[in-house]
């Protein structure tokens, strides 16, 4: 175990960055751990390849909190952002839950600060509150339902149709969801940092290099990209997409890690990341969040049992009514 001296150290920084020993094989360590110490590594489509290639599970945001709830070993060690190792925590309490890298945060959840959404929604108590589950563990204690892109749309379906409805943090799974199921929201202005920096002028410029492929892409993009989509799905149902659609090219707007599972599915097919904005050199968009947890901190994070998740019993009981309620109708 780590003195409290490191430990306050490594708090600061955010993770620990110290490796034990030189030319250690982190793929081989990191088993090895897991297995004396009974512990699951989970980790989102979005995590690095060597991350992905030796995890328990690999999922979207759904499948993650889904399989979260079930683990019965000691140790879940978290391979996505905050709030995913958050939830994980909050819908299996007893569980002790590690974050390689604590500083792996995410625009969405970072623009709904508790202080005002718990005033936003107290000023329209007429509201059933639907928020994303990438929200912090304070926003969901103000949440009647959370959604994940995966079920977003049968959520807000199986509301009464006069139902009012706040919708936060994204403005742009809002602004999907309320065209495809007609109803109005009232949405929080979050947005996702990787799926709006997608360049609209590049894509359009790619398409007409590859006229065959399809567009396919994740609901956090803005709405003039999804007009132009052949599919529009979480992580998983574009997965799901390429594997079972007859198409043998497709243009993959969403951040670029998922790409690493669509091309072991689909080793025969074409798969082109959408071009960012910013970006001249990859042509593709990576999540700076995501990213942050390296094979390094995987290893670190599951010697040291550090730096752990923790949610008061106060916001974990209300958060977990949202989620619970989101499993019910999922
Ligand atoms: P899903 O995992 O629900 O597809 O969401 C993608 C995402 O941006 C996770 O932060
Ligand atoms: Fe958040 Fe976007 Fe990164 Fe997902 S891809 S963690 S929504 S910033």
């Amino acid at each position: 175990m780590l003195t409290e001296a490191i430990k306050a150290t490594a708090d600061q920084l955010g993770y620990i960055s110290v490796p034990e020993k030189e030319n250690i094989n982190f793929a081989e360590e990191i088993v090895k751990l897991k297995k004396e110490k009974n512990a699951v590594l989970l980790a989102h489509y979005y995590q690095e390849p060597a991350i992905q290639d030796i995890a328990d599970f690999v999922g979207d945001s759904l499948a993650l909190s889904q399989k979260a709830a079930q683990v019965d070993a000691d140790i879940i060690l978290f391979a996505g952002v905050h709030f995913m190792a958050e939830t994980a925590k909050i819908i299996n309490p007893k569980k002790k839950v590690i974050l390689p890298d604590f500083n792996a945060g995410c625009s969405l959840a970072e623009a709904a600060p508790a202080k005002e959404f718990k005033e936003f929604v107290e000023a329209h108590p007429d509201h059933t509150v639907i928020t994303y589950i990438n929200s912090s563990a304070e926003v969901k204690a103000y949440t009647d339902i959370t959604v994940t892109s995966s079920n977003a749309l049968k959520i807000v379906n199986s509301l009464p149709k006069e139902e009012k409805i706040i919708f936060a943090p994204d403005r742009n799974l809002g602004r999907y969801i309320m065209k495809e199921t007609g109803r109005d929201m009232l949405l929080w202005d979050g947005a996702c940092v990787v799926h709006e920096a997608f360049s609209m002028n590049k894509l359009l410029e790619l398409h007409k290099e590859y006229p065959q492929a399809q567009i396919i892409a994740h609901p956090e993009s803005e709405m003039h990209l999804l007009q132009t989509a052949s599919f529009v799905g979480s992580t998983a149902a574009l997965l799901k997409h390429v594997k079972e659609d007859k198409s043998d090219q497709y243009i993959v707007a969403t951040e670029a890690g998922i790409l690493h599972k669509m091309k072991q599915a689909v080793p025969g097919k074409t798969l082109i990341p959408a071009p960012s904005k910013e970006d001249n050199t990859c042509a593709c968009s990576e999540c700076a969040f995501m990213k942050m947890n390296t094979m390094q901190k995987v290893y670190n994070c599951l010697k040291y049992e550090y730096p752990e998740v923790q949610v008061t019993e106060e916001i974990r009981i209300k958060a977990a009514k949202a989620i619970q309620k989101m499993f019910d109708l999922s």
